[in-house]
């Protein structure tokens, strides 16, 4: 069973490590899909750390299995074909987005965790 799952995982927080826990407790393999600083441009995010430093710490994490780079808003139901994915999860910020994924995988949306996201991290450092 492998679970899918995508973000831009800046500054690493304590809500990324929850999702991806509870991610990989539903599977027995989780892939990332890591948004490029490229696409991240196109969604008018800037990330405090680069591509590749986001990269080397998700991999660095037991939960992860694979990361890939997420380079456009349309690449999902190809990574899910290509990866041979069964279960796709985001937080519930997203929820309803990705319905449209039932048709090829599982579709879950976990509840956020609360007081903490990566734009508020930045808010309080003032970064
Ligand atoms: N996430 C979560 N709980 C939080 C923050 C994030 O469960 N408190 C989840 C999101 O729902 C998403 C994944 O972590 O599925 C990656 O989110 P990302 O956008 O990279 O992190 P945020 O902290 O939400 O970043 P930002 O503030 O820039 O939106």
């Amino acid at each position: 069973m492998r679970v899918l799952t995508y973000g831009t995982f800046d500054l690493l927080h304590v809500g990324h490590i929850n999702i991806l826990r509870r991610a990989r407790e539903l599977g027995d393999e989780l892939y990332v899909g890591l948004s490029t600083d490229e696409f991240n441009a196109i969604k008018h995010k800037t990330s405090f750390m680069s591509f590749e430093d986001r990269r080397v710490i998700l991999q660095a994490i037991r939960y992860v299995d694979k990361v890939f780079p997420e380079t456009h808003w349309d690449n999902k139901i190809s990574d899910v074909q290509k990866y041979d994915i069964d279960l796709f999860v985001m937080g519930s910020d997203w929820e309803g987005e990705f319905d449209f994924l039932s048709e090829y995988c599982d579709v879950m949306y976990l509840p956020r965790t609360e007081g903490v996201s990566t734009t508020l991290l930045k808010k309080k450092k003032g970064i």
